[in-house]
């Protein structure tokens, strides 16, 4: 199966999915949506009241923020995959639980796998949980690193910057760095093929390093 079509059967098994109780109180699933060869992947949370009518990622406030974020980087919607972590809206937009992205995972799992991104960018604190267990976004936001073969960006939600405007350089500034970003996953990645896609138990461990360029 190609990558289009492997996307489409995910988006079709997640319409129907009642793996989680998030299914009973969402209108419209969410799968994602993209390019099956694009080269960047954003993650996000979950959808909100918007994403939960229209069945589409990031059509609200913050998904208007995150396309000028993208024009501030030379890139548009169209050029970039966008998922979240979990595919049905949880209720009153209350954080997604474990057993839910649990439930999830494996969506994501095989949408990252069909797509095969060079870079992904993780948007909030539970989509950079996936490859930064324990970390602060305060901390790490804006800073590479390779796992699985790509590079993984952390990054801010565009919601929290909207919610908190002294965020927003920081956040304009990491989009900003993301085509020497994906230049260097382009040059180097043939160095990372194979590598482990978990998170690391010790961080100093080879199969996530820390990049010293940013
Ligand atoms: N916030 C998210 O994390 N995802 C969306 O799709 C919309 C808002």
């Amino acid at each position: 199966m190609g990558a289009a079509e492997e996307l489409a059967q995910i988006a079709a098994e997640v319409q129907v999915c009642t793996a989680c109780k998030l299914h009973r109180g969402a209108i419209k699933a969410v799968p994602g949506e993209g390019p099956a060869d694009a080269k960047i992947m954003f993650i996000g949370e979950a959808p909100g009241f918007n994403e939960d009518r229209q069945g589409r990622p990031f059509v609200g406030a913050a998904g208007q923020f995150l396309s000028e974020l993208l024009a501030m980087a030379g890139l548009q919607r169209q050029d970039v995959f966008i998922a979240n972590v979990v595919k049905h809206r949880p209720p009153n937009n209350r954080d997604p639980e474990a057993d839910e992205i649990a439930a999830c995972g494996l969506f994501l799992e095989r949408q990252i796998a069909a797509i095969n991104p060079r870079v992904i960018v993780t948007l909030g604190r539970f989509s950079m949980a996936k490859w930064f267990p324990g970390e602060k976004i305060t901390r790490i936001h804006g800073q590479p690193r390779w796992a699985g073969g790509r590079m993984i960006v952390p990054m801010m939600h565009p919601a929290a910057a909207l919610h908190q405007p002294q965020n927003r350089p920081l956040l304009e500034a990491d989009f900003q760095r993301l085509p020497a970003i994906l230049e260097q996953a382009e040059r180097e990645y043939e160095a990372h093929a194979g590598q482990p896609d978990a998170a690391p138990d010790k961080p100093d461990e080879p199969g996530l390093e820390q990049l010293s360029m940013f």
